[in-house]
């Protein structure tokens, strides 16, 4: 089966104390740190790019699961390669034209390649980016709108989660948006293996204690 990975969304941490942020989640037991790349284009909101995973990287060894939202992916892979990122997922709605060399690209630079799709976006899409040659190792379903943390899961989204698990047994299926205590459980048992939370971590009295519930609920 495929391992439990619990990845803190650092867009809830406080960015003026990011490296700090960071070694605070990974000993309250975070396996990822989940880092949001925003344009301002792709979403209305703008956050921080690779100079940031450069200046954090220089603190950490920690894996650094790249999300990137933004409406020109392959201008990043380069940048972010060189910055020291780890996994690097780009929307599959920026990335119609291009995906194959996307992927080439983002495998030579040593990143782990993945594609996410918005709640409007059908499962099927994603499929010829799994069954290829050059093929992504993780798929991220949003359960938001990308865009901003502390938004309401949406429990539709599982059946684009089960749909995958049935199809790729072995496949990361990573959620993302509304997670924690309240809603793990659907996404935990629709199939998704690897959990982004921001806000549920960041705001609970007890860091460790939430990621630990949201582990245990994927491993059960
Ligand atoms: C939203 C981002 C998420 C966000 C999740 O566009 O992709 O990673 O930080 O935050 P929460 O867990 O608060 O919904
Ligand atoms: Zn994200």
């Amino acid at each position: 089966m495929v391992k439990a990975i619990v990845a803190p969304s650092m867009l809830s941490s406080d960015f003026a104390n990011l490296a700090s942020e960071a070694q605070r989640m990974l000993n309250c037991g975070a396996d990822w740190l989940h880092m949001d790349i925003m344009d301002g284009h792709f979403v209305p909101n703008l956050t921080l790019g690779a100079p940031v995973i450069e200046s954090l990287r220089k603190h950490t060894k920690a894996y650094l699961d790249c999300h990137l939202m933004v409406t020109n992916p392959l201008d990043y892979v380069e940048p972010l390669g060189k910055a020291g990122a780890s996994g690097f997922t780009f929307h599959v709605e920026a990335s119609r034209d291009n995906w194959q060399e996307l992927v080439q690209r983002i495998k030579s630079k040593g990143m782990k390649p993945g594609v996410s799709l918005k709640p409007g976006t059908p499962i099927e899409e994603v499929y010829p980016l799994l069954d290829g040659e050059n093929s992504v190792e993780l798929v991220l379903v949003m359960t938001v709108e990308p865009g901003f943390g502390g938004q309401k899961f949406m429990p539709e989204m599982m059946d684009k989660v089960r749909t995958l698990r049935k199809k790729y047994p072995s496949l990361d299926i990573e959620v993302d948006g509304g997670l924690g205590p309240s809603t793990i459980e659907a996404a935990s048992s629709a199939g998704a293996n690897c959990v982004v939370a921001g806000s549920s971590v960041f705001g609970a009295p007890d860091p460790a204690q939430v990621i630990s519930l949201m582990r245990n609920s994927v491993e059960e």
